[in-house]
């Protein structure tokens, strides 16, 4: 029998073209680069020789599903690829990080100041016994010496695992123990909005009952006073000053394993997905520069933390390889005020800016004023990603920061695919808000029924991926059984996402949310982003999240749980209205059943809403794991303050 796919309900006309000016300076401004794509091996091989590599590769792929090899024996170093090889012509004096710390301070690196720095720090790894092979665990706010000991590692061939410095010592911990890291690298602190994370103090706590740690490398940073062990806790000023300029590159395997990175996704169990040297820099490196559009004078802007994938892939190895200028800042958006990241921009003249929805959502909930009274007209590049951009954030996005003139780039992807899969080339793309448009070229993502089908164009099914490609991890870490069952168990060679999508009449991608949070309302399968781009379409809203619950009659219920741009007084029809507005936007169907007024919603650290809890508080559960949670008293509140 057939599988009924999900709905597709959500109907967005509106379409915004790249205006002639953009495109005609754009990096890419031929369409028939996708027809290129179609032969994905030799388009790859095209990509990769954009990489310094100091042997060449003797076949491209060797595809053993579910294992991808690229570029078979070929040699190369990343370190060497972001810094050494700027360094023969002027590139040497290009600015390659501007750090902006929450207090106002700033450094700049160029490109020779960044390479010096790296072998100097190197060099204190390999004089601590790490080598080539070794894992080594960063555990750094957002400051260039976080840059500079990911970059340090990669020049000695020792895989770094990174993890946020917003994760709890127990995090962190059960990490070091599982890579067997021989040395950690943290801070005294971080900021964050004006108070101090006492990183040293959690990682005092964390290494209390591991063995496997000799050396704990300390960056003095915030300068609170924290215990140092003698022989063991090392300052890093004062490792640096006794360390050699001279690291040579180690000549390492295209397959070696560059990182290993945790995700916990939105469901909880942690995994450290594994990537690769060469296929994984092709990927980062070419998605990087075509779709942001990147110029010699550009400063690009990331505004996501070094301990998510978006961080490792399009903060340091894409825009280094390249030769970017990349701006790094420590401290959240609304300290000392809500336009500080407008601020920045000005600062800076950035020119390309990427971030969340969540993010974006919560500047819409303060409204345009902060962003309004800041000249943004350095900006020409805006982009997305991490969740499903509602319609109405994205034009909000492109109004009031983009001036109306800045494409966006909605870039789909995964901490797995490494790279950029689902986005716009913002010089030849018609973007529609709230799709992530096409497949980059040389990528081969379908959308498909339970049978493994294409659906036809108009409806909705499972996002997976066909074909390999160069960044793809490589494996989850100590577990490669966890990496068939969860990735390519339901359709033989084909790696299943996890999300949603629907393909629109022109072939254009929307993805539709997590399978996992599909809503069943009498056999009819809604994904939550068209129910939540309905609410937040409503212009009091700023932010919805929906969930089903069990429902005798209808298999489940649908819940809404909704926040209010500030400033919205609450009116007693306001939950009708917004039914209303829902029914009239996409349909009965999706008429919610209850509307859960908040200020907030739970999310994950990165940002992301965890619709699993919302479930279980809007069907009475005892909500058990909450680490996950980024503020645990958002679900405190929302329990008590939940009526059924
Ligand atoms: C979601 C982040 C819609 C999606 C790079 C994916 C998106 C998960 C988008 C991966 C987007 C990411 N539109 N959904 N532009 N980008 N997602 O591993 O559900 O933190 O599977 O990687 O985020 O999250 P991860």
């Amino acid at each position: 029998m057939k599988e009924k796919h999900l709905e597709a309900l959500l109907k967005e006309e509106r379409v915004f073209s790249p205006s002639e000016e953009f495109s005609q300076q754009a990096v890419i401004q031929d369409p028939s680069i996708y027809d290129q794509g179609q032969d994905y091996l030799s388009f790859w091989e095209e990509q990769a020789k954009n990489l310094s590599w100091f042997s060449p590769w003797e076949k491209t792929l060797q595809w053993n599903p579910p294992f991808a090899q690229w570029f078979i024996n070929g040699k190369l170093n990343a370190s060497y690829n972001c810094l050494d090889r700027h360094l023969n012509d002027w590139h040497r004096n290009k600015a390659a990080l501007i750090f902006e710390g929450e207090m106002g301070d700033s450094q700049v690196l160029t490109y020779q100041d960044l390479h010096r720095e790296v072998c100097k720090f190197a060099n204190v790894l390999k004089s601590l016994g790490v080598k080539k092979g070794d894992p080594v665990t960063i555990y750094l706010p957002m400051i260039p010496e976080a840059i500079i000991a990911m970059l340090a590692c990669a020049r000695i061939g020792a895989p770094h695992s990174v993890v946020f410095g917003g994760f709890s010592y127990n995090f962190l911990r059960d990490r070091v123990q599982e890579v067997q890291s021989k040395v950690v690298i943290t801070a005294d602190g971080g900021f964050r909005r004006g108070k101090t994370i006492p990183l040293k103090v959690n990682t005092d706590l964390a290494l209390s009952d591991v063995d496997c740690v000799n050396n704990v490398i300390v960056v003095e940073h915030t300068k609170e006073k924290v215990h140092m062990e003698e022989g063991w806790d090392l300052w890093y000023h004062e490792e640096m000053a006794k360390a050699p300029r001279i690291c040579p590159p180690e000549p390492m395997d295209s397959e070696d394993t560059l990182f290993i990175l945790y995700t916990s996704g939105t469901t909880g169990e942690p995994k450290g997905v594994v990537h690769s040297t060469g296929g994984y820099l092709t990927g980062v490196s070419t998605t990087h520069r075509w779709i942001f559009d990147l110029k010699e004078e550009d400063v690009y802007w990331c505004a996501e933390d070094i301990g998510w994938i978006t961080g490792h892939s399009y903060v340091v190895y894409g825009p280094l390889a390249n030769g970017a200028t990349v701006l790094i800042y420590e401290g959240s958006p609304e300290y000392p005020h809500r336009g500080r990241y407008w601020e920045i921009i000005e600062k800076y003249q950035v020119s390309i800016f990427y971030t969340s929805p969540t993010a974006i959502r919560t500047f819409m909930k303060w409204g345009p004023y902060y962003p309004q009274k800041i000249d943004l007209s350095s900006l020409r590049l805006l982009g997305s990603v991490g969740e499903p951009i509602n319609p109405e954030a994205w034009v909000w996005f492109h109004k009031y920061i983009g001036s109306g003139k800045c494409p966006i780039v909605d870039t789909w992807w995964q901490t797995e695919t490494g790279m950029i899969m689902l986005t716009p080339l913002p010089g030849i793309t018609n973007l529609k808000p709230g799709s992530c448009t096409v497949p980059f070229p040389g990528v081969k993502l379908e959308i498909v029924d339970k049978n493994g089908d294409p659906v036809p164009y108009g409806e909705g099914g499972y996002l997976v991926i066909k074909e390999p490609w160069p960044a793809m991890f490589r494996n989850i870490y100590g577990n490669p059984e966890f990496l068939q069952k969860t990735y390519f168990e339901h359709w033989p060679g084909v790696y299943f996402t996890g999300d949603g999508a629907k393909w629109d009449k022109d072939g254009y991608f929307w993805v539709l949310g997590r399978v996992d949070d599909v809503i069943n309302v009498s056999g009819r399968r809604l994904g939550t982003m068209e129910v939540e781009s309905a609410l937040v379409d409503h212009p009091l809203v700023a932010e919805a999240a929906c969930v089903g619950i069990k429902h005798e009659l209808k298999g489940q219920a649908l819940v809404a749980f909704v926040v209010m741009k500030e400033g919205v007084q609450g009116t007693p029809g306001l939950g009708d209205n917004l039914k209303n507005h829902v029914v009239k936007k996409i349909g009965a169907l999706a008429r919610p059943d209850d509307i859960h007024f908040t200020t907030e919603l739970p999310k994950t650290r990165s940002g992301k809403i965890l619709r699993h809890i919302l479930r279980d508080i809007a069907e009475g559960k005892t909500i058990g794991d909450t680490t996950i949670v980024a503020d645990s008293s958002v679900v405190n509140s929302l329990q008590s303050n939940y009526r059924r």
